[in-house]
């Protein structure tokens, strides 16, 4: 099972103060190093986090694959077949969201011919095109019938639940995961996904990719504090030494 680190949240911590760190082009390199086998960004039509400038950047220096998740939308798709990640994951939006809620709606010929025309377009240019979509018989057929090659199958209602709420969820996924490679398409899963939760998820052989975002970021920020704030007492302990001596401190470069 592939595990693919989504890292907008950097992304969201750096325009809460629109400056340039947190970078998520570097948090991408630090996910690699740490095993991640892709890297997954969210290109927002709101552009509430990740910018054009991260997409062009992440595109230049991961090492592993960009999965690129947009709206089916005429501007993301044009900017994406300009920037050709390894993958897209096309995904509902609604600007009012806090994040991604429920799958793709392929339920209508009207929602089935816009998802269809941006698969193509975006598989033109040799992108390979992923389905967010709920667990469910119908939608996983029109995900086949409009020529997606993967689903990420929504895992926010399996998150969520709780004890036989969560047998049921589990158990949706698996017969929705089995469908999936009956009739052709790569299965991948997501959201909400923690360190408790994928354990179950993760033992289905169907599921070839998983996507985490929200989890390991929260992680990173704790195994990360103690460290951060040791850096920044040190620094303060030694800064009336080091300005004091001559030359124990010159100012670093772009002062
Ligand atoms: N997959 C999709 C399609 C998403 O939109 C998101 C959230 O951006 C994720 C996976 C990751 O979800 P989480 O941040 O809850 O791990």
């Amino acid at each position: 099972m592939r595990l693919y680190v989504n890292i907008d949240h950097v992304a969201t911590l750096r325009e809460a103060r629109k400056t340039d760190e947190p970078d998520p082009v570097r948090a991408a390199v630090m996910a690699e190093l740490g095993g991640a086998e892709g890297i997954t960004v969210h290109l927002r039509e709101d552009r509430r986090h990740i910018q054009d400038r991260d997409v062009r950047i992440l595109m230049e220096t991961v090492r592993t694959g960009v999965n690129l998740e947009i709206a089916a939308e005429d501007e993301v798709v044009a900017i994406t077949t300009e920037l050709r990640p390894f993958q897209v994951t096309l995904v509902p939006e609604r600007r009012e969201e806090i994040t991604t809620e429920g799958g793709l709606s392929l339920s209508t010929p009207d929602s089935r011919t816009r998802v269809r025309s941006a698969t193509r377009r975006l598989q033109d240019a040799g992108i390979r095109v992923s389905l967010f979509v709920d667990p469910d018989e119908a939608t996983l057929r029109h995900s086949a019938d409009v020529g997606a090659e993967a689903v990420e199958l929504h895992t926010g209602e399996y998150a969520n639940a709780r004890g036989e709420g969560r047998a049921r969820e589990l158990t949706r996924l698996q017969a929705a995961a089995v469908l999936g490679g009956e009739i052709g398409l790569a299965v991948h899963a997501g959201h909400g996904l923690t360190y408790e939760n994928v354990i179950p998820l993760a033992a289905l052989p169907e599921i070839e990719e998983v996507n985490i975002g929200h989890s390991i970021m929260a992680r990173a920020i704790l195994v990360g504090m103690e460290r951060a704030v040791r850096e920044m007492r040190d620094l303060l302990r030694e800064a009336p030494l080091r300005v004091r001596e001559p030359g124990g401190w010159v100012p670093p470069l772009g002062w």
